[in-house]
């Protein structure tokens, strides 16, 4: 089913042109008794009634005879703005008629890559020149569908920090033990860290798609991906020590009690440290979520929490902007991160990264990152961040329902080393995988920033030059410019960056301010902070696509009391390697509901 907003008028006329473009005729099967035959000669008269004030949202089926069905499907997907249509596959299996069902043609998940086809990852370039690194998975031909065990008592993650002595132990002996298998043994700690360079840094192609990588971040497969990777990684841990309750801890960075890294990965002489970290950052530092180089230990935690506010509930309209944006079969990569991963997620790595590397070893790059234990640490929390959302009371859908989500693929090693299939529609209820997360407070949960006190329109707000004059801009500099909203008075509005192109092999940082009067700020809690954009640093194969975000604005222009205005200036502050981002474009729409049923 395709689900529309009543408020999008243009997206019959988008469906007319995809028809036009791939000689195809559909008629749409519903609503009834609305149904209406379209072919692509003549146009509609009157779409209106797909757009009744009565419903927030409507759907219907779009049945499609002859042409091109790939190309009406392509054509669509160019066409159709995902944040105005949210493409859904209900009964999709059950269509009578497939072969002329849009439904199908819509419905094409990331397949699992073909690892005998496995190619050399590319690491950054050192002294100018790219070396490869060879990180692909060992073969074995037998590929088997992954089934969830039955889990009759959930594992427990505990918060590091919090961490027993005992506990501990276990944990350091486990890293010890998997570090000490053969290095060709899928389950060594040497492959377990390749499984992050192989489908992170272009060795694996998509596959079908000769010359396409797979990039699992910067896209809706982030959480999913991660989450399967962690949990073999911690079945594996459990079967060596002996003990399947054994769950990984989490670095629980969204805490002031955790914002330090965890005093168990740091003895030198334990399994669980690694050489490759940025000593200045290591115990006692408090980490910096925003990397804003503040070296005020409150200010940093204040940041933190705002930085978590925002990308966990002030900035989030969607499940897709949580997530990350739709990747498909044959999608070119990087669609657009959530909010989650090009936040606290992008910059942890970064903070614990050794600048001193050529590539900022081992955390901060892609490549290299799963050669430190404190990866999997970091990593846990984020995946308690996806729990988290999940459960939280924001009045957001929380699960992406599309099949194109659902059957995505990846291939793991098992704690037997057996090559399997998981699909990421399992992997949606952590519980269903037999783990959960020890329970912390959750300081940032209401972490508002104060209201500004006064409306004040002083000095550079008002001479900020018009978007439309100014884009698209590379960020050498703080770039300032006054946007119109979508409407006058109180609205739900998105402010979305489009086309964002970055050197990937680069540690990318913006942030975004609205209405904000100071230039380089340290301090982000504050009304004016309305989100972030980080990157972790990596080297793809072949060329990476373009990322657009969105940005909530509702609750922030409530904050700065803006109402009445007709537009509102944004100031993006480039944080780290501004020349290598250009922005295509910047608007504000209004922002979208999700309605999934
Ligand atoms: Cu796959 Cu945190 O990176």
């Amino acid at each position: 089913m395709l689900y529309i907003e009543r408020t999008r008028t243009s997206i019959m006329h988008l469906i007319e042109i995809a028809m036009a473009t791939s000689q195809t005729s559909c008629t749409i099967l519903n609503p009834t008794p609305y149904s209406h035959k379209y072919s692509s000669k003549p146009f509609f008269a009157k779409p209106s009634y797909f757009f009744t004030n009565a419903k927030r949202s409507i759907d219907f089926q779009l049945s499609c005879k002859g042409g091109e069905k790939r190309a009406l499907e392509t054509s669509l997907r160019n066409k159709i703005d995902r944040r105005n249509v949210l493409f859904g596959f209900g009964g999709l299996y059950s269509a009578a008629n497939l072969d002329s069902d849009l439904q199908l043609a819509l419905a094409d998940p990331l397949k699992a890559p073909e690892f005998s086809k496995c190619g050399v990852a590319k690491d950054l370039n050192k002294g100018g020149a790219a070396v490869d690194v060879n990180c692909c998975p060992p073969l074995f031909d037998k590929i088997i569908d992954y089934k969830l065990p039955h889990a009759t008592k959930l594992r427990v993650r505990p918060a590091a920090h919090k961490a027993r002595k005992e506990y501990i132990a276990k944990y350091k002996k486990a890293i010890e033990l998997m570090k000490a298998l053969p290095p060709e043994d899928p389950r060594s700690f040497t492959q377990q860290a390749n499984i992050h360079c192989a489908y992170c840094n272009g060795a694996h192609d998509q596959a079908g798609h000769p010359g396409l990588d797979i990039q699992v971040h910067n896209s809706w497969l982030f959480f999913p991906f991660h989450r399967w990777y962690l949990y073999f990684f911690e079945r594996i841990l459990g079967k060596l020590i002996g003990d399947p309750t054994f769950a990984l801890p989490y670095w629980n960075w969204d805490n002031p009690k955790g914002m330090t890294v965890p005093s168990m990965f740091i003895d030198s002489t334990s399994p669980l440290y690694n050489a490759k970290r940025n000593l200045a950052n290591m115990p006692p530092t408090v980490i910096d979520l925003g990397l804003t180089g503040t070296t005020d230990d409150l200010q940093k935690v204040v940041n933190n929490l705002t930085i978590m506010y925002s990308e966990m509930v002030r900035s989030v309209n969607t499940v897709e902007d949580f997530m990350g944006k739709p990747y498909l079969d044959g999608s070119t990569t990087d669609p657009g991160p959530g909010s989650s991963e090009r936040g606290s997620h992008a910059t942890a790595h970064v903070f614990v990264g050794d600048p001193k590397q050529p590539s900022f070893e081992d955390m901060g790059n892609f490549y290299s990152a799963g050669r430190d234990p404190l990866f999997y640490c970091h990593h846990s929390n984020v995946d308690r961040m996806w729990t988290l959302w999940r459960d939280l009371k924001t009045p957001i859908p929380k699960d992406i329902t599309e099949a194109d989500f659902l059957n995505a693929e990846f291939l793991f090693y098992d704690e037997n080393a057996q090559l399997v299939r998981v699909r990421v529609g399992d992997s949606v209820n952590n519980a269903n995988m037999g783990y959960t997360y020890e329970k912390m407070e959750l300081p940032w949960l209401n972490y508002k920033p104060p209201k500004k006190a006064a409306k004040s329109k002083v000095k550079n707000l008002s001479t900020a030059p018009n978007a439309a004059h100014v884009f698209p801009v590379t960020l050498n500099n703080i770039v300032r410019v006054e946007v119109p909203k979508s409407s006058k008075g109180k609205a739900d509005e998105l402010l979305v960056l489009e086309d964002i192109e970055v050197d990937p092999s680069k540690y990318i940082k913006f942030d975004v301010f609205v209405n904000d009067e100071d230039d380089e700020s340290k301090e982000l809690d504050k009304a004016e902070y309305a989100g972030t954009f980080a990157q972790v640093p990596h080297k793809t194969k072949n060329s990476k696509g373009k990322s657009s975000i969105n940005l909530k604005l509702t609750q922030l222009y409530d904050d700065i009391d803006v109402a009445d205005d007709d537009t509102i200036v944004v100031t993006i502050v480039p944080r780290s390697n501004g020349d290598n981002i250009t922005i295509g474009g910047i608007k504000i729409i209004p922002a979208p509901i999700a309605t999934f049923s």
